[in-house]
Order: C-alpha cells, then sequence, then structure tokens
C-alpha cells in the first residue's frame, strides 16, 4: 500500500519506517527541511534502538522515502497519517491541536482521490469529528475518511511495540476503511496482535485513558512502595505479589522517581481537561498527577534525610539522566527536579548518561558530565542509580570506589540490597 506519515517525530518516523519494512511504500513527509536531509543521509533525530538500521535498509531499498512536499505526498498515497505533536498548551492542560488542524487543512487541499486519513496522534476525544469538519469544507465527504489509530509504543522499545503490538485499535466509523486497515495491519495480526475495531471517538478515548491508567499503576506502587519504607518491606515483594493476579498484571508495578517522558504528564492532564470540558470529574487521575508532582519533592528529602542533611560539598553521582532507560529524552525527567535541588544545596554533582551531556544542566552550578560510570563514581560519597540503563545493572562498586562509606542509593531497585550491604557500602532503595 501506498502510504504517508506527515510529522517525522517519534511515532511518525518509527511507524513509517516499521510499515516500510513490511513491504509498503512510505513517505515520510516534515516540513523541517534539515531534518529531511538528514534522514535522506541516514542521520537520525531521536535516539532510538534498532531505528537507524532500518531507515537505512529500507530507504536503500526504496521502500521508504523522505519529503518535505505534503502536497505531493498526500496524492501519491492511499493513506495518510497524521503524526504531529499534541503538546499541553500554553498557561492550560488542555492539549494544543493547532498542528493537527493545520495538517487536516494542508490535506484537503491535496486530496485527488479516495483517502484514508488516519489520525496518529494523541488526541482528546472528539478532534477526529473536527477534523472532518475542515477536510469537508473542501473535500466532499465521499473522497475521504477521517479513522483514529492511536499508537502504543515505549520510547526506547518502540519497535518491538510497533512488530509485537498487544492490540492494534482502529476507530472508524466506516467499513470499507476498517476492512482496508485491517488487511495494512494483517501482518502484525497473523503474528498475534488483537484487532479491535471501534467508533473513532472511542479509539480516542482509549489512548488517553490507557496512559492514564499505566500512570494510575505506577502512581499506585509508588505510593505503596512510601508505605513499604516506613513498615520495612521489600515492594518488589508487593508488586510480585499483587501482580501475580492476571486481574491486575505485573507490568508497570516498578516503583521508582515519579514517572516522565511526553507522554504520561501531558496525556494525564489533557484528559482531565478534556473531561472538565464534558462536565465530568475525573477525581483518580487528578489526584495521582498531584502524587507524582509531589514524588520528586519527597525523593529530594530523602536523599537529604540519607545525606543526614548535610548535602553541602557532598559529591553526588548520577547514572543516567534521562527519564528512563534507551532514550535521550529528558522531558519530565524526574532528575531535572533532583539535580537542581541538590545544586541548590551546595552538591558537588557528577552525572553520566549513555547518551551523553544534556544541555539542561549546562548553566547548573557545580554539576559536571562525566566521560564514564567509573569517572563518575570515583569520589563520591553517594551513588544515585536514577535511569535503569542496563550498563548499570553490574557495576563493581569495589572496583570503581575507594570510599569506604560510599552510600548507595538505588531509585530503580536494580541492585541486591544484600550483595551491595557485603561490600561494605550502605544501600538505600525505593520502597525497600
Ligand atoms: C508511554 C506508554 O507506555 C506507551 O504505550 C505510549 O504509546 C506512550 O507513552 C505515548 O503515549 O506515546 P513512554 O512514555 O515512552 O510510553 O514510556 P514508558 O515506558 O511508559 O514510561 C513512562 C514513565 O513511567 C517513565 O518515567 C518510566 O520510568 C515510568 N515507569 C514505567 C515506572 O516508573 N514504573 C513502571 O513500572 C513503568
Amino acid at each position: 500500500m501506498k502510504l504517508c506519515m506527515i510529522g517525522t517525530g517519534y511515532v511518525g518516523l518509527v511507524s513509517g519506517v516499521c510499515f516500510s519494512d513490511l513491504g509498503n511504500d512510505v513517505i515520510c513527509v516534515d516540513k523541517d527541511l534539515n531534518k529531511i536531509n538528514n534522514l535522506k543521509k541516514g542521520i537520525i533525530p531521536i535516539y532510538e534502538p534498532g531505528l537507524e538500521e532500518l531507515v537505512l535498509k529500507n530507504y536503500k531499498n526504496k521502500r521508504l522515502n523522505f519529503s518535505t512536499n505534503l502536497k505531493d505526498s498526500v496524492r501519491k498515497s492511499d493513506i495518510i497519517f497524521i503524526c504531529v505533536g499534541t503538546p499541553t498548551k500554553r498557561n492550560s492542560n488542555s492539549a494544543d491541536l493547532s498542528q493537527v488542524y493545520a495538517v487536516g487543512n494542508e490535506i484537503s487541499k491535496s486530496i485527488n482521490k479516495f483517502k484514508i486519513i488516519i489520525n496518529k496522534s494523541t488526541v482528546p476525544v472528539t478532534t477526529g469529528d473536527e477534523l472532518e469538519k475542515i477536510i469537508s469544507k473542501k473535500v466532499k465527504k465521499k473522497y475521504f475518511s477521517v479513522v483514529s489509530n492511536p499508537e502504543f509504543l515505549r520510547e526506547g522499545e518502540a519497535i518491538r511495540d510497533f512488530i509485537y503490538p498487544d492490540r492494534i485499535v482502529i476507530g472508524s466509523n466506516d467499513s470499507k476503511s476498517q476492512k482496508i486497515l485491517k488487511n495494512l495491519y494483517s501482518p502484525l495480526i497473523s503474528k498475534g496482535a488483537k484487532f479491535i475495531s471501534t467508533q473513532r471517538r472511542a479509539a480516542e478515548l482509549i489512548k488517553y485513558a490507557s496512559n492514564a491508567f499505566l500512570a494510575t499503576k505506577i502512581s499506585f506502587i509508588n505510593e505503596i512502595a512510601n508505605l513499604c519504607e516506613k513498615t520495612n518491606i521489600d515492594v518488589e515483594d508487593i508488586s510480585i505479589g499483587i501482580g501475580l493476579d492476571k486481574r491486575i498484571g505485573s507490568r508497570f508495578l516498578r516503583a521508582g522517581p515519579s514517572y516522565g517522558g511526553s507522554c504520561f504528564p501531558k496525556d494525564t492532564k489533557a484528559i482531565v481537561s478534556t473531561a472538565e470540558k464534558f462536565k465530568t470529574n475525573l477525581s483518580i487521575i487528578k489526584s495521582v498527577i498531584r502524587s507524582n508532582k509531589k514524588r520528586s519533592d519527597l525523593l529530594s528529602k530523602r536523599v537529604n534525610s540519607i545525606l543526614k542533611n548535610k548535602i553541602k560539598n557532598k559529591i553526588i553521582s548520577f547514572l543516567g539522566v534521562t527519564f528512563k532507560a534507551n532514550t535521550d529524552d529528558m522531558r519530565e525527567s524526574s532528575s531535572l527536579k533532583l539535580i537542581p535541588f541538590l545544586s541548590k544545596k551546595g552538591a558537588k554533582i557528577k552525572y553520566y548518561d549513555p547518551t551523553g551531556p544534556k544541555k539542561e544542566f549546562k548553566k547548573l552550578k557545580n554539576v559536571q558530565f562525566s566521560n564514564s560510570i567509573k569517572d563518575s563514581i570515583k569520589g563520591s560519597d553517594i551513588v544515585i542509580a536514577h535511569t535503569e540503563w542496563n550498563d548499570f545493572k553490574s557495576i563493581n562498586f569495589k572496583r570503581f570506589s575507594k570510599n569506604k562509606k560510599l552510600i548507595i542509593y538505588d531509585m530503580r531497585n536494580i541492585y541486591s540490597p544484600e550483595k551491595i550491604k557485603k561490600l561494605g557500602f550502605k544501600y538505600f532503595g525505593i520502597g525497600r
């Protein structure tokens, strides 16, 4: 099939590349000429394991192309995916849909035959209705169909999530499009992905409700972890103990710092805001947002108490600063709160991240990037394992540090407390 992805951000690029790898002809469109030229040279704008190889392979065999020409790309395609950003509006909690609508307007000028226009961007309920209205100003309804097909890709695992999704959700009020899209996704369906066809509005809500539910699960286990710390219980046992109940499920029950990234913080706020528009109070999600906000303060205070209120001049080593492993994304990472807090209190911070130094910390006093795990740990008073990269899981702390009083604060529970204690170091984890 001939596809066109509008927006080569995270969703558009990964989905476009994966669709081309499944044998479709795909054009990835972006208005950023520099990005498009780079992609043609195999320079990938984001860090995502496995993506570069797939781009190179499919660009070389000509199933994948890149363009800044939206009009021409739409004309050449049967299915058009809108994959532009829906950030939080300034001074508001609702999603800014201006890019989605602007693209809808552009598409409407280029429709030369029947097109399926798919919204893959995360959007509030009724956005599809609005998009349909915008396009129908220029095009008769029989020439297009607006569909919602949300994505459930995680950064760092996006390619695997695309190829082996739990489910594919198609929200469309028209059966012809449902059929075509089932065919498009058939290689994944035959590998076991469940195909769900539903109303367009329902698909839009499935996306927000999924993210809000996952954020709720994380905040829930984080609060249980707080209780575990007071009662001398290991939260890891609780996660296993409750997760084995199939009604609960074991995934997304890892306690840690506040959840971050470009999705959960933004989407939880947006669903609350949408609900308010429809005079519905999503009190559970509201309290999840509050709980997550408080979490960084709580962990800052915990570092303070671990260091017995003597942060000044302490050398603190951060292992990993991104919001999670296998990504270079800093958006809403808890390190953006923890590191400035500690630096303000007079600590000297050395951080190492496998994806390199971060501009966010450039201007902070006493915050320095270390070139290796060893350099970061050497000479420090406390090591904070902030992100769960595999690189950090088997560190030989004894070899890297001569400090007999070294403290390990394991914010992802990746180490065995017993092993660390056996080495003679002090260990603190989350909820244990
Ligand atoms: C999330 C969803 O998981 C995807 O399904 C969705 O497609 C995506 O948002 C999106 O809407 O685009 P992502 O933000 O890439 O994906 O990352 P996650 O793996 O979900 O992690 C989000 C945050 O939750 C991270 O800060 C992570 O450390 C935290 N987390 C996750 C926990 O603290 N504990 C867990 O058990 C799982």
